[in-house]
This record gives C-alpha cells, sequence and structure tokens, in this order.
C-alpha cells in the first residue's frame, strides 16, 4: 500500500511549515484599548485584568509614546467619568473640554502618526449604564442617535482619526456619516462595531469604566434590546450590510474567540476591512487559567491572536497588543 498524499510531508521541520503558512501575524495588525482616569499619576489596575491599568493623561501619553516604538499604530480609548458628571442625556460625551477629547488632543501631539480611535457610546456617562438615553424605561433610539452625532463631531473636532460606535443604535452610522461631511470631516473615518453581541464577556470592561446596567426596576436589566443575541448569525450579516451602505470603513466583531464564525461571515460577504475585539473576559481568562500555571502565557495570546487573522480579521483590538507585539518583535 502506497500513501500517495502524505500531508505531514509540509509538517516536517518548521522551514517548511514556515514556508506555507497562510497566516501572519504583525503588530500592524493590533488595535490596543485604553482606560482613561481623571487626575495626575493615575494608574490603577483593573480587577479581572491583570497587567492593564486605568490611566490618567501623563500615564497614558507616556504608554502610546511606548506602543508605537513597539509598532503598534492604533488605540482604542475608553473613559471612567465620574458620578457628578453623569446623567440620563450622557451630555459629558460631548465636552470640548471632557476626558476624551482632552485624550485624543494630547495623543495626537504627543505620536501624530497614532491612529486615534475613540469608542462612541453612552454607557460611561449614562447614570444608569445604558449605551442610550432612557424614556419610559426604554433606550429609546433616535434621541440617542443625535447625542452620538454631537459626541462624534466633538471627537473629530478634537483630531480622532475614526470613530468607534460600540452602542448598537439603527441608522446611527449614517447620521455621524452626514455629519461629518457637512462639517468638513471628510477624512475622518468610522469603526462600527457592526455586529455587537449582548454578551457575558464584557464583565471585567465594565467593572473598569463602573458602566454596568444599575440594578433598577425602571430600566431594563441588560443591553439584550440593542446588542445582538448571540444565538443568531444572519442578523450579523444584516447589521454589517447596513453599517457599509450608512458609509462605515471598517466593521467590527465582538466579542472575539467565540465569535470566529461571525468574523469569517463578514469577511466573506463585504468588501471592508473587518476588525475583531477580543474583549476583557477573553483577557480575563486566559490571564485566570495562566496565574494558575494552566496554559502557557506567550503561546496562548499568539496562538488565539492568529486564530483571528485565519478567521478573516484584518485588525485585532485587543488587550494583549502589547505583549503580543513585543513578542512578535522578539522572534
Ligand atoms: C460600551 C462598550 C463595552 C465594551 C466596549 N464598549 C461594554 C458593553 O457594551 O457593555 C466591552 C469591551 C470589553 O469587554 O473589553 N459601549
Amino acid at each position: 500500500m502506497f500513501l500517495y498524499n502524505r500531508h505531514r510531508r509540509l509538517r516536517k521541520n518548521e522551514s517548511i511549515r514556515s514556508m506555507i503558512r497562510e497566516n501572519h501575524l504583525s503588530p500592524n495588525d493590533f488595535i490596543l484599548p485604553i482606560f482613561m482616569a481623571e487626575g495626575e499619576g493615575v494608574k490603577e489596575e483593573i480587577a479581572a485584568m491583570p497587567g492593564i491599568y486605568r490611566q490618567s493623561l501623563d500615564n497614558t501619553v507616556k504608554e502610546v509614546k511606548e506602543i508605537w516604538d513597539l509598532g503598534i499604530k492604533s488605540v482604542n480609548i475608553y473613559c471612567k467619568v465620574s458620578d457628578n458628571l453623569k446623567d440620563n442625556t450622557g451630555k459629558e460625551a460631548w465636552n470640548p473640554n471632557g476626558l476624551m477629547q482632552n485624550t485624543i488632543k494630547a495623543i495626537k501631539d504627543a505620536v501624530p502618526e497614532m491612529i486615534v480611535m475613540p469608542d462612541v457610546a453612552l454607557d460611561p456617562y449614562s447614570i444608569y449604564g445604558h449605551d442610550g438615553i432612557i424614556k419610559n424605561g426604554e433606550v429609546i433610539n433616535d434621541e440617542t442617535v443625535d447625542a452620538l452625532v454631537k459626541m462624534t463631531l466633538s471627537h473629530a473636532e478634537a483630531g480622532a482619526d475614526f470613530v468607534a460606535p460600540s452602542d448598537m443604535m439603527d441608522g446611527r452610522i449614517g447620521a455621524m456619516r452626514a455629519a461629518l461631511e457637512e462639517n468638513g470631516f471628510h477624512n475622518v473615518g468610522i469603526m462600527t462595531y457592526a455586529a455587537k453581541y449582548a454578551s457575558s464577556f464584557y464583565g471585567p470592561f465594565r467593572t473598569a469604566l463602573d458602566s454596568a446596567p444599575v440594578d433598577s426596576q425602571e430600566i431594563p436589566k441588560d443591553k439584550k434590546t440593542y446588542q445582538m443575541d448571540y444565538h443568531n448569525s444572519q442578523e450579523a450579516l444584516r447589521e454589517a450590510i447596513a453599517d457599509v451602505e450608512e458609509g462605515a470603513d471598517i466593521l467590527m466583531v465582538k466579542p472575539g474567540m467565540a465569535y470566529l464564525d461571525i468574523v469569517k461571515l463578514v469577511k466573506d460577504n463585504l468588501q471592508v476591512p473587518v476588525s475583531v475585539y477580543q474583549v476583557s473576559g477573553e483577557y480575563a481568562m486566559i490571564k485566570a487559567a495562566v496565574e494558575k500555571g494552566w496554559l502557557d502565557n506567550d503561546k496562548v495570546i499568539l496562538e488565539s491572536l492568529t486564530c483571528f487573522k485565519r478567521a478573516g480579521a484584518d485588525l485585532i483590538s485587543t488587550y494583549f497588543a502589547k505583549e503580543a507585539a513585543r513578542l512578535l518583535n522578539d522572534q
């Protein structure tokens, strides 16, 4: 008996394996999410996210210079907002001198080529911890979109390269694109969280920003009327198509590791760059297993990130960006 197809021939050694490799990871692929805090000299580690900090502007600027030197070219920004600035309208979100706007300016001043992608959503600014304005116990769509448009313009004015709406309201991409065009921000792009699922993997993030829906009978207890149902995939395609038609430049799928089929579905069906978000709970799971000595930190990081590329992601938002860039640079 002859075996004509010996697949192991192509796996014989590292030279052959690397020669025929289909997907490659590079620091160019990464977006680092950063958490901002008011004040000076602040650097607070986030519960369930060892090695990830909420930082004041001075420390963030230092970090941004450091990651640029590692080859990371993009950041997502999230702000921890003090309780006294929160209300139902989220109006602190478009304060021209707010923490977000000041952060955008400071990063662009310090590292002008860094691609700055601030998060557009009301939850850190909402007394209810929802991504929209609440009326009669519901998160209302159209007034929320008006608020998101104001937020978008304030980010553009501060110098954002892309805005990254993570709210999942209907029609927000078209409204934002129109407002950006009308105000002369033709080159400010939109990286939309097109397929964002209502996920329990966001837990540590909500602790980091103190942004979880508050416990009250008057408001929805979760985000399921706007974020997607994880039982579905066709819906992701409808969301993605709508966002592209409304003028989105980059489509984001979120969460990541349990949603690789959605990454592939979006990538195979739409001719736009696709990004994926390896969210806080995914980071927490890996770090927890590593701390117990159950997983190999470096190998699991590189494997999980490479698998995003294999599924079709062009960009990856990941809390591992710094660690992974160091590993890749040392290879
Ligand atoms: C808020 C937002 C969330 C995340 C990014 N933007 C949380 C949420 O929707 O409740 C989660 C990111 C993460 O878990 O790392 N609009």
